[in-house]
């Protein structure tokens, strides 16, 4: 009776799959293991693997990507950046599968989590990184943004990048200040002996000028990737918005379900829309219609094996 279930699982699972016009393929780090790439929790994961080197003396693994722990201690993060820095990997066939189900024109959008851009290496355009990506990076103090590569050889060399338009900005407004403050002196030179009044101030006072512009260096560069304490650029709500209207297949792939807002992407969908679940692990806390457990490259070639599609091969993807 066991073996009669798991068959009309399956078969449901095709039919879904034979029907859907509008896919939302929603995925994390799981997608990606099989590229060498490590997940986040399991128990080969990024976060035991930071907890077992003991190397940065964090209370809490997660805070490697806590926007406050940052804040604080920017030199941690920069000390291990080049560990998840995308570099020479190829896309696993899962990627392409997302490329294949764009290809036929079902794929409504892949909401990624991760930040390793091996879906666009796979040639997918219909992708949301929702957790952002190393492409560009922002200054923390002055919000200015800039090409990702600029801070590449920092994040080699387990460097910390510092905004270059902040320095300027800083260097701007110090010898605006300089320029002031010889003015002053000058006119109180012409007005030496006059009642102390507004504008009079002392060098003590001129000292504490100086200080306005906040002191120290100018603002740290980080990689826009989102951080923990970070909201979500607002595209994600947009899209989310709009797709919600439109999606007729939900499939979830390789991802823990443990981080929102993403995690609350099932919730915002119409119940009435088929929701599939391919992941190696069970996910006690949610409940998909169709839960396919093991490895999410044999499901999919399996399941497009099934279907008579061919997957990309990997000669195919756009590097
Ligand atoms: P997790 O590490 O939390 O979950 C990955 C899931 O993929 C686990 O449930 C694994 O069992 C499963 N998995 C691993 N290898 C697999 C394989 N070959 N086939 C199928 N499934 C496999 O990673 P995410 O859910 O992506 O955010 O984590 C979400 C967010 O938490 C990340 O984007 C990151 C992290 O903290 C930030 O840093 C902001």
């Amino acid at each position: 009776r066991e073996r009669l279930s798991h068959l009309s699982t399956i078969s449901q699972a095709l039919d879904l799959f034979r029907t859907a016009r509008n896919i939302i393929v929603l995925s994390g780090a799981g997608i990606s293991t099989s590229c060498g790439i490590p997940d986040f929790r399991s128990a080969n994961g990024l976060y035991a693997q930071l907890q077992q080197e003991g190397k940065y003396e964090l209370d809490d693994p997660q805070q490697m990507f806590d926007i406050h722990y940052f804040r604080e201690h920017p030199e941690v993060f920069y000390s291990f950046a080049k560990q998840i820095y995308p570099s020479n990997f190829t896309p696993s066939p899962c990627h392409r599968w997302i490329k294949l189900l764009e290809d036929r024109g079902v794929l409504l959008r892949n909401y990624t989590q991760n930040i390793d851009t091996l879906e666009s290496l796979a040639g997918v355009t219909k992708v949301l990184q929702c957790h952002g990506s190393f492409a560009t990076a922002s200054c923390l103090r002055c919000k200015t943004r800039a090409p990702g590569p600029t801070i590449e050889p920092y994040i080699m060399s387990s460097q910390i990048p510092y905004c270059g338009s902040c320095r300027q900005k800083r260097d701007a407004e110090m010898e605006a200040k300089k320029a002031y403050k010889a003015e002053r002196r000058k006119a109180r030179g012409k007005g030496k002996g006059k009642a102390k009044g507004w504008g009079s101030g002392s060098e003590s006072e001129d000292e504490e000028e100086e200080d306005e512009w906040g002191g120290g260096e100018p603002g740290i560069i980080k990689p826009d990737i989102t951080f923990f304490g970070q909201a979500l650029d607002s595209e994600f709500d947009e899209c989310l918005f709009k797709d919600r209207e439109e999606v007729d297949l939900l499939v979830i792939i390789g991802t823990s379900l443990k981080v929102a807002p993403v995690s609350e992407v099932l919730t915002h969908i119409p119940h009435s829309v088929p929701q599939i679940f391919i992941n190696l692990t069970p996910v006690a806390h949610v409940h998909p219609d169709i839960c396919l457990l093991g490895d999410a490259d044999s499901i999919v070639t399996w399941l497009s094996h099934e279907l008579g599609w061919k997957i990309p091969p990997p000669a195919a993807v756009a590097h």
